[in-house]
């Protein structure tokens, strides 16, 4: 369990992180909102990577403000940044061997079976010998992604974990990440509505360093309730609309003459939160 208590961070004149509240419990918690929302500060405050100006975290009991609860703290968790370094020149298993070093897995044995397993669970196995350089952009994110598993943590931190990957990578991703959040606290943010809707059993929308929502992706479907619209013309009332694959405009918003209701998904109820927002 991670709580998070008055988070705040400050850039200059910007407010990163508004005063944030937020509790985080087992499973996969997705925190949604555009670019400059506060997600990565916010992910980075939990990572341990970045001191927060004021408020306070408190995972597992754990204070990250304290040195060595903050070295305990991060000995259970996994981070995947939202611009991994890439080191060229490593290839994929040494580099996720040099994270399992500085991960403090000290028996070269123990650690050699372990960066095979994490190398295993993102299907790279194939390429453990391959240099960093040579690999594509979907493998380099799996990559990322099999350093944050080293060790088993109690807490999975990935900022944008989805980028890069192709429909096939983005599948086997989301059968990996649900698995891993039956028994951990996975927290990821995206872009991608439909990563939230498949996997996700709760959502955070934030926006201005604030959360502006917080519940189930059926939840925040529901927000565009009533606001979905289904006609043969193009509507008058309405820029929020597009021409679908069937010839009918699909509009946001108000009801356009002789249009026939249609249920939500979750990016309708995003975009009606953060239209009202504003
Ligand atoms: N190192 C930094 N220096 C100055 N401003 C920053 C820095 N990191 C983030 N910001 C600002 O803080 C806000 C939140 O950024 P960020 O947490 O990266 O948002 P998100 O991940 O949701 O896109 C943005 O306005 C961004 O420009
Ligand atoms: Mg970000």
């Amino acid at each position: 369990m991670i709580q998070i208590k008055k988070l705040t961070k400050t850039y200059g004149a910007k407010r990163a992180l508004d005063d944030l509240d937020l509790t985080l419990g087992t499973g996969v918690t997705g925190l949604l909102g555009p670019n400059g929302a506060g997600k990565t500060t916010l992910l980075r405050c939990l990572a341990t990577t970045l001191a927060p100006d004021g408020g306070a975290v408190d995972a597992f009991g754990l204070d990250p403000a304290d040195r060595a609860q903050r070295t305990a703290l991060r000995r259970r968790l996994g981070y995947l940044p939202q611009n991994p370094g890439s080191y060229p020149h490593f290839t994929a298993f040494d580099l996720v061997d040099y994270v399992a070093i500085l991960k403090e897995l000290t028996d070269r044995k123990h650690r050699h079976a372990e960066v095979r397993r994490v190398l295993a669970e993102v299907d790279l196995t194939d390429q453990a010998r391959t240099k960093v350089r040579k690999l594509s952009g979907g493998m380099r994110q799996r990559l990322a992604l099999a350093q944050a598993l080293l060790g088993e943590p109690d807490v999975l931190i990935l900022d944008e974990p989805t980028v890069g990957l192709d429909p096939e990578q983005r599948m086997a991703f989301r059968a990996l990440v649900s698995r891993l959040g039956q028994s951990r606290t996975v927290v990821l943010s995206t872009h991608q509505t439909e990563d939230v809707a498949a996997l996700c059993e709760r959502v955070v929308v934030m926006r201005g360093g604030r959360a502006v929502f917080d519940g189930t992706p059926r939840e925040l479907a529901a927000v565009a309730d009533g606001r979905v619209w289904l006609s043969d013309g193009p509507p008058a009332t309405s820029k929020l609309f597009w021409r679908t694959a069937d010839g009918r405009y699909r509009t946001l918003g108000p009801r356009p003459p002789a249009a026939d209701a249609t249920p939500p998904g979750v990016e309708d109820g995003y975009l009606m939160l953060l239209g009202e927002a504003a």
